[in-house]
């Protein structure tokens, strides 16, 4: 089924622009935005019904200044990658996820969702249309952000009275400038990313605007990231500011449980499932900061981060120094099978990748 059938509106240039690769230096990537071909546009209006979406030339938005997203956050957001394969087909990792892990977002922040099935259209249809920037194999991916917001007018404090779902990408190679090399952690003890009954189970923006005080100030520190605490008791950690924490001890992998303050991460739950899958023990519950000294391997997850090593975790002075160079064995062998099962270089036995 052709992913262009809803409406898309491709520009006469747009098939010889997208044979060939763009011509960047595919070598250099990492986090930074790179402006690509097209952007996909739908709107909600005030029936709650989404009309067809269109591929537009990526620029510029226009906006009311007294857009509900503007005024009061009243948005969203997602992320998930492309690969190319070895035979130039490109491969999305589990798209539905986004658009299912987006509409409950959407119940929260009292806004209307697409449907899984417009989601992921839209993702595959703005990722063909932008192919010449998804990367080489082995270069990285095509990073896709997909956007929900309350894009109408209002003044008083309302639920925005229409919505727009924007889809960008941006080729990446990897997040952290560390690469793959180990990142440093250090925990934040005073300010907190969310709270009991509050959006951090969410991918609500005000989330990611809430952990920028800290994140600057561990930066400058020359740390890579802060690992936030529960903001009740101060003890179980929650994740960082970017992506969710595992830590493996014994050969036993452990990661915080979903309770409605940590983001259920899509790379979260396939490291589990793959982790599972490879005979490992995984256990998702409380995780006490005390129990960081004694693990033998931490590590990251997220779409953005993938599986990131963690070298050392900084607690209140303290530094804990974990696998020192690169990764431990159980996250290696945990980060080559998601990332081959991501590139198409092993048998998709899980079903999660779709192909283009
Ligand atoms: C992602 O991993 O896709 C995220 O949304 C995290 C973001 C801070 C880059």
């Amino acid at each position: 089924v052709s992913p262009f059938k809803r409406g898309a509106i491709l520009s006469d240039t747009y098939s010889s622009e997208t044979n060939e690769l763009a011509d960047i230096d595919w070598d250099s990537l990492g986090f930074a935005y790179v402006p690509t071909d097209y952007m996909y546009i739908m709107k909600c209006t005030r029936d709650g019904n989404f009309s067809t979406g269109e591929l537009q030339r990526f620029g510029n938005i226009e906006l009311s200044p007294s857009a509900g997203v503007l005024n009061y956050g009243q948005g969203l957001f997602e992320g998930l990658k492309a690969y190319r394969k070895g035979d130039g087909n490109i491969l999305l990792f589990r798209p539905e996820e986004n658009a299912l892990r987006m509409k409950v977002g959407a119940e929260r922040m009292c806004m209307p969702s697409p449907t899984v099935e417009q989601f992921v259209d839209a993702v595959k249809a703005t990722v063909l249309a932008n192919k010449r920037w998804v990367p080489p194999p082995g270069k990285g991916s095509l990073y896709i952000r997909p956007l929900l917001m309350g894009s109408g007018a209002v003044l008083g404090l309302a639920p925005a009275p229409e919505y727009t779902f924007l889809i960008y990408v941006s080729p990446v190679g990897n997040y952290f400038r560390e690469g793959v090399a180990p990142i440093n952690l250090v925990i934040e003890h005073e300010l907190h990313r969310a709270s009991p009954g509050g959006t951090g189970g969410v991918k609500t923006i005000g989330n990611y605007a809430a952990v920028l005080k800290a994140q600057s100030a561990a930066k400058a520190k020359g740390y890579s990231d802060v690992l936030y605490l529960d903001c009740v008791h101060k003890k179980y950690l929650e994740e960082v500011s970017s992506c969710n924490i595992f830590i493996v001890k014994d050969n036993v992998i452990s990661t915080p449980a979903i309770k409605g303050t940590i983001l259920p991460g899509i790379t979260r739950k396939s490291i589990i499932d793959v982790a599972r899958s490879e005979g490992f023990q995984v256990e998702e519950r409380l995780v006490a900061v005390d129990e960081l000294l004694e693990a033998d391997e931490v590590f990251c997850t997220g779409t953005a981060v993938v599986v990131s090593p963690v070298g050392s975790i900084t607690y209140k002075g303290r530094r804990v120094s974990y696998v020192e160079g690169g990764f431990g064995a159980v996250s290696q062998q945990l980060y080559t099978v998601l990332t081959r099962l991501q590139m198409g270089l092993i048998e998709d036995k899980m079903d999660w990748t779709v192909e283009l």
